[in-house]
């Protein structure tokens, strides 16, 4: 039998950061393509000036900020429920939210490790336990995590960073098990990307040297989305050659 399948135009997604950076390229590409988008962190007034700046872009209300904050569980599951019970559905779930502390393994504190591992990677996790029940009762959903080459290469100046980014690789490999034992109609994808300029955005500004211009991860997040339910697509290295 053939998997059910949704039009972007018919979906609703949540997009943790997604007031800045790679997060707003995600929320304007998907605003684009009809997709009613939730953009969420803890920055309201960013959260709002992005909304109104993405609507006006796609000519239409499609963007709508909440704030939260990704290390509280309760948090998270008050945004998948609010995603829920406001829109109808939670069908793309990007995590997205994530930061660093630069501190070498001798610099080490329990404060920036915390901080890291929680932003990037126990709050993914709250976010996925609490969105999973919700794709599988409606038998639709996409989870994508943003992780970094720093999930799979290790770097001296970021030790906690890496920890957090290449444990999001071992939860989402988990989620991918639980999705195949259980016959649930829900991918996961990770992009693992090098750098990318998150100030030089415009269409047609030049990234710098080094980075690759956000506008491609908004552009493969769409065709990877795209793809038909039955085929897999998982890891996305992408960075500038
Ligand atoms: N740019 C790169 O070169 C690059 C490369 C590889 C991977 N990445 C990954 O890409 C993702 C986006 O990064 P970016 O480059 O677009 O940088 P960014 O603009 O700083 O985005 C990070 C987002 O995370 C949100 N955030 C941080 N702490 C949060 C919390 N406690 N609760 C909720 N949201 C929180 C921030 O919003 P608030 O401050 O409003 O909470 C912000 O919108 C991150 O996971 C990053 O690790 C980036």
């Amino acid at each position: 039998m053939a998997l059910k399948t949704k039009t972007l135009s018919e979906q609703v997604a949540v997009v943790t950061g997604g007031g800045t950076g790679i997060g707003r390229a995600f929320a304007g590409a998907l605003a684009g393509a009809g997709t009613r988008v939730v953009i969420a962190s803890r920055r309201e007034k960013v959260l709002r000036r992005t909304a109104a700046e993405l609507n006006e872009a796609a000519g239409a209300e499609r963007v709508f900020p909440y704030a939260f904050d990704v290390r509280e569980r309760g948090a998270c599951e008050a945004l998948v429920s609010h995603a829920v019970e406001r829109h109808g559905a939670l069908d793309v779930l990007v995590n997205n939210s994530g930061l660093a502390v630069p501190e070498t393994i001798e610099e080490l504190t329990e404060d920036g490790w915390d901080k890291v591992l929680e932003t990037n990677l126990k709050g993914a996790m709250w976010l996925v336990r609490a969105a999973l029940p919700e794709m599988t009762r409606r038998d639709f959903g996409d989870i994508v995590n943003v992780s970094s080459q720093a999930g799979k290469n290790g770097y001296a100046d970021v030790p906690s960073y890496c920890a957090s980014k290449w444990g999001l690789l071992g939860f989402a490999e988990s989620v991918r098990d639980h999705a195949r034992k259980t016959g649930a109609n829900v991918r996961v994808f990770n992009f693992f990307p090098g750098l990318v300029d998150v100030e030089n955005t415009t269409p047609e500004a030049s990234p710098r040297p080094g980075s690759v211009h956000v506008s491609n991860m908004a552009r493969t997040l769409l065709y990877a989305l795209s793809l038909d339910r039955e085929v897999v697509l998982e890891d996305i290295n992408i960075y500038a050659r």
